[in-house]
């Protein structure tokens, strides 16, 4: 009997290996070697890893903004040639347009891209207000970037990436520049926002990439956790804890546990990106890395 479709994973990568030749040396680096994961429909994410092991690199190839120097990405069965609006992006930097207000930032997609496609004006508008809402941000549509906070910026990369109607979320330190307690706050948002208290099959999948070991295990169905030169794959955690979560469930032990188990995985690799030796430094986990 054929598989139904709905069986084929949202993303799957095979052997995926990327290298980047520097022009004028034409020294190669091997930024991500034989990356194999598959991703399920409506799962959320986190990758984690020393800085330099390849987790921009995995999501840009994810995203199609660059092709694997060899092995396979494909999502819903089908190879990713280049980017498309299935997959939205988002960075730690905003990348807002400062000359547009935030109803225009949230809504450039669908006025000047194809995700606008078949709705009439008014369905554009109506859809742009939604998700300013959704995202906390009503009252604030005429103000410009540099009128909003950080995390009001975010608030409306979110919405923005949201509003072009994206099956896959791919984001790259999207809270990194945010300070702790707007952080804490939109780490429920995003968790609302991508469907913690709807079915599976409601849910969007998300990628997201953070160097906050605890972030990390707050969202996270299962966590990717990477280690450098070259980069690779070095564990895979389930992270068991009951949905829909709270602020409630840092308090469980389970959830120190994992960020421990983490944190141990990563702990050498760290100290030694920074220079450091993990022999003379506290045994205790570090949240931040
Ligand atoms: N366009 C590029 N050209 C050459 N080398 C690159 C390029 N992009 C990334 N690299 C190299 O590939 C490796 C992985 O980089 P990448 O940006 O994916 O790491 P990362 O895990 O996202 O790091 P960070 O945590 O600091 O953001 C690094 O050695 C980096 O210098
Ligand atoms: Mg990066």
């Amino acid at each position: 009997m054929n598989q139904p479709a709905m069986s084929a994973k949202k993303l799957r990568l095979a052997g995926v290996t990327k290298s980047f030749v520097a022009p004028r040396t034409g020294q190669t680096t091997l930024a991500v070697d034989d990356v194999t994961l598959d991703i399920e429909a409506g799962e959320f994410i986190c990758i984690v890893g020393p800085s330099g092991c390849g987790k921009s690199t995995v999501l840009n190839l994810i995203a199609g903004l660059d092709r694997p120097s060899s092995g396979s990405i494909e999502k819903d069965g089908a190879p990713i040639t280049g980017p498309g609006a299935d997959r939205g992006v988002m960075f730690q930097d905003y990348a807002l347009m400062p000359w547009q207000t935030a109803y225009d930032n949230v809504g450039f997609g669908l006025r000047h891209g194809t995700p606008g496609r078949g709705f009439t004006a008014q369905q554009r508008e109506e859809r742009i207000r939604h998700f300013i809402d959704l995202v906390g941000l009503k009252g604030a549509e005429k103000k410009y970037p540099h009128q909003l906070s950080g995390g009001m910026r975010q608030r409306v990369a979110l919405a923005r990436l949201l509003a072009n109607g994206p099956d896959v979320l791919l984001m790259d330190e999207p809270l990194g520049a945010l300070d702790a307690q707007t952080r804490l706050i939109l780490q429920i948002e995003l968790l609302r926002i991508w469907g913690q208290t709807a079915p599976r099959s409601e849910r969007k999948t998300a990628i997201f990439i953070t160097h906050d070991i605890e972030e990390a295990v707050f969202l996270a169905d299962r966590v990717v956790v990477m280690s450098s030169h070259p980069g690779r794959v070095r564990a895979v955690l389930d992270i068991d804890l009951p949905r829909p979560r709270s602020e409630s469930v840092r308090a469980d032990p389970r959830f120190g546990h994992l960020a421990e188990e983490i944190w141990e995985l990563i702990r050498d690799e760290a100290y030694r990106a920074i220079g450091g030796s993990a022999d003379t430094a506290s045994p205790l986990p570090a949240p931040v890395i």
